[in-house]
């Protein structure tokens, strides 16, 4: 029977020991703040932002919301966005994606200074990423390794296939795995083969964004499966990219949907503030 990795109890871990760590920083005096900005009212972004600020008050970081209308010119955004990167006591700024399409999200991206991008969307984040170099990693791919790693998953020398290449997901998370030292290939809506090619991963990401594609003709016998999707499906009910019930008897281990990569990436948030901190530190 497959091993289920627990995200919840995972990610409560790593949001224990940052609140450990926090409060050590508070005794020496260092405050760690985090600016969440929403441009709008879409209804998962609220979700995602609410989540994200009750995350900040359990661990003992500080929140500003800024909650802008839906009206909000690029130019003002730029302009909040550049107050906030020179104000000292703001460490983190995040801009809840997506932003309105009057907006262009690139330059808003590339707005936030390099030391305060949490979410590590900058690409002076994803360069250092690629090089080897300090910065911050997007959230979601690095709770998935933390999520291997916390469960004794071996990564070193393994075959690891990311299925999706956006820059949030799929890319950075072939990146992390080739530094941990595996054999990584990224496959797309245009690979051949794809049953073929996900049969050889001892490790498979599931980022396709197509709820329940993933059963048993894509998965080699005690794979590890992690699945980055999220859907609601004709019931209302949450699922993944992977069928688990088709694959169930097959993997040795897999994430569930709730409950698995999800609350990772809040985690991993609440890591890049803290880290924020201590790069701020040594290179401002
Ligand atoms: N929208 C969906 N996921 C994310 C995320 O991780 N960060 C930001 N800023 N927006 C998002």
């Amino acid at each position: 029977m497959a091993f289920l990795i627990d995200g919840k109890k995972i990610s409560s871990q790593i949001k224990d020991e940052l609140k450990t760590e926090i409060a050590e920083m508070k005794k020496k005096g260092t405050e760690v703040t985090l600016a969440v900005i929403q441009v709008g009212n879409d209804p998962a972004s609220s979700v995602y932002v609410g989540n994200k600020k009750k995350a900040c008050a359990y661990i003992g970081i500080r929140s500003l919301a800024y909650e802008l209308p839906e009206s909000t010119t690029e130019m003002e955004l730029l302009t909040l966005i550049d107050e906030l990167n020179n104000r000292k006591d703001v460490n983190g700024i995040l801009v809840q994606l997506p932003v309105p399409a009057h907006i262009n999200e690139k330059h808003i991206i590339e707005a936030i200074h390099p030391l305060k991008d949490v979410d590590g969307f900058h690409p002076r984040n994803v360069g250092a990423l690629v090089t080897g170099e300090d910065g911050f990693v997007s959230c979601t791919p690095a709770g998935i390794i933390q999520l291997l790693k916390r469960s004794n998953i071996d990564i070193d020398g393994k075959e690891c296939v990311v299925v999706g290449r956006s820059n949030i997901v799929g890319k950075p998370m072939a990146i992390l795995l080739l530094r941990e030292n595996a054999t990584v290939t990224i496959c797309h809506s245009h690979t051949k083969d794809l049953k073929e090619v996900c049969k050889r991963a001892d490790i498979l990401v599931a980022a396709i964004g197509k709820p329940k594609f993933f059963n048993r003709d894509y998965i080699k016998e005690g794979a590890v499966v992690i699945d980055v999707g999220i859907h609601r499906n004709e019931q209302n009910k949450l699922c993944g990219d992977v069928d688990r019930d088709d694959v169930m008897d097959l993997v040795s281990a897999i994430t569930p949907v709730p409950g698995g990569v999800g609350p990772m990436t809040i985690a991993m948030l609440m890591y890049n503030c803290v880290e924020a901190v201590r790069l701020q530190k040594t290179e401002r």
